[in-house]
C-alpha cells in the first residue's frame, strides 16, 4: 500500500491589514479585550473589489503549492476544497478552483467541516492515495469571512476573532517508508451544531422568508463562545493523544505542533497540557486572525517557509470547531 506526503504548500493573505484598533472604530471594543481573550492583534480582510474570493485566494495559493511541489497543473490528479464560505450557494469552490488554475477536467470535492476542514480533506486525498487512485492531489483551505460577519457591536464577539485568507498543500504518493502522513484521526458531534453555526439562508428558510423579519439576523455567525472553549480544549487535546497513541508515540516525540489557529488561549492550553516549548508549537493567529479551513495550512507553510520544520521532524496538527468536529494529523516530515 502506498501511503501519502507533502510536496509543495503555499498561501496567500489579502493586503488589507485590519487591526483592533481598526476594529474599535466599527463596533465597542478594544485592543486590550481582544488581545488578551485571543491573542488577536490584527488580521487581514479583503477590501471591496480587490477581485478576491474564498476561489480566487485558494487558487492563487494553489498555485504557489503546485510550483512548489514541482510540478504543473496537468500533474494533479484531484482537488478536495475545504471552505465554510464558498462564493456561491452551489456549486461548491472547488470546480472554480479547476478552472481558475485552467486544469484538466479532474474531480473536484467539496468538504464542509468548518475548522476542521483542512483536516478532513487531508484524510479524504491520503485515503485516495493510500488505495492507488490518485498519485497527487491538491488540497485547499480558503475562507472570505469579513464579508458575512456582523461588524456591529452586536456581532463583536464573533466578528474580532475571523479572518480572510487561504493555504494550499500538493499530497502525492510516497515512497519511503516512515515517511509523510502516519495517520488522521476524524471526529463529530452534531448534537451542537447549533451552538457554532450560520443557520440561513438555508433550504428551511430561504431568503424570502428571512426578509420578511428585518429582526432575524440569523444569517450571521452565532457562536457559543464558552462552550465551544471548553470542549475546544478537551477535543484538541483528545485528538492529539489519540493520534500519538495510533502510532505508539508520545509527547515527548512532537517535534512540531501545528494547532488550528482558534484562539491563542486554547493553544497555549494544549501547549502546556502537553509540556511543549514555545518552539515546538506554531501560532500565527496574532496576525491573521481565526482563518478556519485556512488556518492549518497557512500556519503549516508559514512555519516551514521560516525553517521551524525539517527532515524528519515529527509534525502534529489538530482541530476543533463547527459541527462540532475535530480531528488530527501525524506526520513524519
Ligand atoms: C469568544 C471568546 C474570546 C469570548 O471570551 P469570553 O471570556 O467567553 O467572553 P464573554 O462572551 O463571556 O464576554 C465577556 C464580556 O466581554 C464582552 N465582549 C464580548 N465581545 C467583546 C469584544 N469584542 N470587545 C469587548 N468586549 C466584548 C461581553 O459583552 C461580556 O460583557 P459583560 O460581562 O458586560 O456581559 C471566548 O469565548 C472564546 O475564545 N471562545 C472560543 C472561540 C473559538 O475558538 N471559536 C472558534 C472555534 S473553531
Amino acid at each position: 500500500m502506498y501511503s501519502s506526503k507533502i510536496t509543495g504548500m503555499g498561501f496567500y493573505v489579502p493586503d488589507n491589514v485590519v487591526t483592533n484598533d481598526d476594529l474599535s472604530k466599527m463596533m465597542d471594543t478594544n485592543d486590550e479585550w481582544i488581545q488578551e481573550r485571543t491573542g488577536i492583534k490584527e488580521r487581514r480582510w479583503i477590501k471591496e473589489g480587490s477581485g478576491d474570493t474564498a476561489a480566487v485566494m485558494g487558487a492563487k495559493a494553489a498555485k504557489i503549492a503546485i510550483e512548489r511541489a514541482g510540478l504543473i497543473k496537468d500533474d494533479i490528479d484531484f482537488i478536495v476544497f475545504a471552505s465554510l464560505s464558498p462564493d456561491y450557494y452551489f456549486p461548491g469552490g472547488g470546480v472554480q478552483i479547476q478552472d481558475l488554475l485552467e486544469m484538466p477536467t479532474v474531480g473536484a470535492l467539496d468538504v464542509r467541516n468548518q475548522c476542521t476542514g483542512f483536516v478532513y480533506s487531508m484524510s479524504v486525498a491520503d485515503q485516495f492515495i493510500k488505495t492507488g487512485m490518485y498519485k497527487n492531489v491538491l488540497v485547499i483551505g480558503a475562507e472570505f469571512h469579513s464579508k458575512g460577519l456582523d461588524k456591529t457591536t452586536r456581532g463583536r464577539t464573533v466578528a474580532v476573532l475571523f479572518g480572510d485568507g487561504a493555504g494550499a498543500v500538493v499530497l502525492s504518493r510516497n515512497e519511503e517508508a516512515g515517511k509523510g502522513v502516519l495517520s488522521t484521526h476524524l471526529h463529530s458531534q452534531g448534537k451542537f451544531a447549533k451552538e457554532l453555526s450560520v443557520l440561513t439562508p438555508s433550504i428551511q428558510k430561504w431568503v424570502p422568508a428571512l426578509m420578511e423579519d428585518p429582526d432575524d439576523l440569523s444569517y450571521y455567525p452565532y457562536m457559543n463562545g464558552q462552550l465551544v472553549f471548553k470542549h475546544a480544549v478537551v477535543r484538541f487535546s483528545e485528538a492529539i493523544e489519540e493520534g500519538l497513541t495510533a502510532n505508539n508515540l508520545t509527547k515527548e516525540d512532537i517535534d512540531m505542533f501545528i494547532p488550528h489557529q482558534a484562539n491563542l488561549r486554547i493553544s497555549q492550553f494544549v501547549q502546556r497540557r502537553f509540556k511543549l516549548s514555545d518552539d515546538q508549537v506554531y501560532n500565527n493567529i496574532m496576525y491573521y486572525g481565526n482563518t478556519t479551513a485556512a488556518s492549518i495550512p497557512i500556519a503549516l507553510c508559514e512555519a516551514w517557509e521560516k525553517g521551524k520544520i525539517k527532515e524528519g521532524d515529527l509534525v502534529v496538527i489538530a482541530a476543533f470547531g463547527s459541527g462540532f468536529t475535530w480531528g488530527s494529523i501525524v506526520m513524519r516530515w
